[in-house]
Parts: C-alpha cells; structure tokens; sequence
C-alpha cells in the first residue's frame, strides 16, 4: 500500500534524453507532493519542455523513470499510454475547440453520465469564476478568459497531476499576475500536484513551493524560492534571478581584499581565484561627509567611497551605478523610491556581509 501524503504525485529518476548525439535532458530526478507546486525553471532552450513531454508520455526517454502516485507508468521498456497517465496538460496554445460551447470543451475529458459530468463543469466554471460563460463559444471570450477555461479543462478529469508548460506567456502583461494568482487559487482548491514549466524566474517565485532551476538539461539547484533566491549554487544561479554585482578577487591567508575590506573565504586555499556577488538592492548607500562614510559595523564590514557615474529612475526604485575609488571598477546599487544623486557625487557604499555570496571562479 503506498500513502498517499507521502507518496509524491509525480516522481521522475534519472531522466536523459538525447536528440542527434546531445544529451538535452541529463539525469533528471524530480519530486512533486500533493498540493504542491513545483516550477521547473531555466532559459529558453535548456530541456524544460523536453522534460514535461516525456512526463506527458507524447516524447520517450533514453534512460530512467516515472511514477505517477508511486506506480510505474514509463521506464524504457515498459510504457503506459499517455491518456492513461492521469495527468493533465496545459501548454502555451491552450487551444480550446473552437465548434465547441464552453460546457462541452470543458466536459470533453470527462467519463461518466450526463450529470455527473455536468455537475463536475458547472463546479469547475463556479471555481474559475466563469458561469456565466457556459454558454458561450471560444471566440466570443478575452484571452485571459480562455485561458480559465482551458485550466478548468485540463482539471476536468481530475488529474494526479497537472503539467503546464508557460501557461501564461500568451497572455497580456498586465493580466498575468492576476491570473497567476486566481489558477494558483484554482489548483489548490482542487488539491492537484502542479509542474509548471517557466523561463520567468518572477513567475516561479510567485507560484511555486519548489523551484528546480535547470540549465544545458541539469537540474543545479532545487528547493524553496526563497533558498533558491538567498542561497544559489552558483554566480549563474545569482544572476538568474536578478542583476549583479561581482567583485574578483584571489585568496590570501585565507581572506580576500577588497573595497569594503577583507572578506574571509576560509576552506579555500591561497590564490584561489574567488567572486563576490552581492544583488544591487543589498548595497547599502550613505553620504559623504567631508571625505568620510559611516563607520563599519560588523554586520556591513567596512565602507568603501565611490563617484556616482549614473542614476535612473526605474519607477519602484532607482538603479544608481558607482565607480569606486578602490580600483575604478563599477557597482551598481539599487535604492528604493525616487533617489537621484547627479554624477560626479562622492558617496559611501556597504555591503552586506550576509548578503553576499563567495564562489570559486568557474575554469
Ligand atoms: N525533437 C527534437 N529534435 C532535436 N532537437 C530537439 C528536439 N526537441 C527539442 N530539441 C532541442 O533540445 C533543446 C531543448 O529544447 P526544449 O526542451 O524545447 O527547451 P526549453 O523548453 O527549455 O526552451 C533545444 O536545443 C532544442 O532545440
Ligand atoms: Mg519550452
């Protein structure tokens, strides 16, 4: 007997496969709960719907597993056919049929009599908030609409879980987080496993339980937004999720010298070449007061003067970049709310030593 809280809804071991002689997906393991939300996220390009095509059953694996609610549906002998998989899809083209009423395209995958199934639409139209479309045709609704009735579509049959690859990149700028949050609202409320396939790091951080960042068909980090944002594997990772700073530097007795002081790097040894990556919005800005900065405190190290170089109004915030005093390099800081210091100010930036990341130079 398997569980069915601890049992994930969607397990995959080891997964590879392999297109005129390169590996696009390698080695991917993945698990998604019950109720969970799991975003498989990375640039364009780097294996995510590969992936869910071979979860989906419409692609086949060189190597490896998946098991849906703890049984095998697929390895590379034994294959069950993807409408038999319990799982339910939602790609960009959520095409709805067009010679269909809304009641019908959302009926279709649904076995059962006549109100059974009309039951099961009204309750999905009720949760998508479209009952007054049932009715309807597809041409005679907005694209967000659509969009909902796709997702009440795709749930219809009550999938284990439900594969979506960027559900939402047709839609317009300005509806998408509002339809981000209501299909959030609409998977929980049902209880489906979600793996939701991004390249918008903003879209995964506001939908996703778990991240599993990929890049060239790995999976480099997987865990909670907020770890995967405040703890990455790497620069890349770091810079995936938002603009950086990088500072170089080589280790020596065990510490780095940089503007900001000595930066401690203890396992590595001497002339390890080392980056310091720190997110504009963890650069701390002060004023110049004759020359000096505020003093250092443990927690933000030492201060370090800079030239102002540029600042720009970005609306929320401002992007003020430095050239610092130090060695003529550039940093750049981003401040909250209008800040527009002119250029040539001598300021003092800090950095927060809890903010920044140390990582070896990639050979
Ligand atoms: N059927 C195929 N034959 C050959 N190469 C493919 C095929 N499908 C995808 N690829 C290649 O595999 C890589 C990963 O593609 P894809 O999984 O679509 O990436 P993503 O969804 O992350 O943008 C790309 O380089 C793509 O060109
Ligand atoms: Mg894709």
């Amino acid at each position: 007997m398997t569980d069915p809280v601890t049992t994930p809804r969607l397990e995959i071991r080891n997964i590879t496969r392999v297109f005129e002689g390169r590996e696009v997906v390698s080695d991917v393991s993945l698990t998604v709960m019950p109720g969970q939300v799991t975003c498989l996220l990375g640039p364009s390009g780097c294996g995510k719907s590969t992936t869910l095509r071979i979860i989906a059953g419409v692609d086949m694996q060189d190597t490896g597993e998946i098991y849906v609610d703890g049984n095998l549906v697929c390895d590379t002998q034994f294959r069950v056919p993807p409408e038999r998989r319990s799982i339910g899809l939602m790609f960009q083209d959520f095409a709805l049929f067009p010679h269909l009423s809304v009641e019908d395209n959302v009926a279709f995958g649904i076995k059962g009599d006549k109100s059974n199934k009309r039951a099961r639409v009204r309750e999905l139209l009720e949760k998508v908030d479209l009952l007054r479309a049932i009715d309807k045709y597809p041409h005679e609704l907005s694209g967000g609409e659509q969009q909902r009735i796709a997702l009440a579509r795709a749930l219809a049959p009550r999938p284990s879980i439900m594969l979506m690859d960027e559900p939402f990149s047709g839609l317009d700028e300005r509806l998408k987080d509002d339809i981000r949050d209501s299909t959030l609202d609409v998977l929980k409320a049902e209880n489906t496993a979600v793996l939701l396939v991004t390249h918008e790091p903003h879209e995964a951080m506001r939908m996703a339980d778990e991240i599993a960042l990929m890049r060239d068909g790995k999976i480099v980090q997987q865990g909670a937004p907020y770890n995967i944002y405040n703890a990455p594997v790497d620069r890349q990772a770091a810079a995936f999720f938002s603009d950086i700073n990088v500072i170089r530097g080589t280790v020596r007795n065990m510490a780095v010298t940089t503007a900001f002081g000595e930066f401690l790097c203890p396992p590595r040894p001497d002339g390890t070449e080392v980056e310091i990556v720190i997110r504009p919005q963890h650069l701390r800005i002060d004023f110049d007061r004759d020359g000096r900065g505020p003093n250092p405190t443990p927690q933000d190290g030492a201060p370090a003067r800079a030239i102002v170089e540029r600042a720009r109004f970005m609306g929320r915030e401002s992007l003020v970049e430095f050239r610092m005093d130090f060695d003529g390099s550039m940093l750049k800081a981003t401040v909250p709310s209008v800040f527009l210091p002119k250029t040539g100010t001598p300021m003092w930036l800090m950095m927060r030593r809890d903010r920044c990341f140390v990582f070896p130079v990639a050979s």
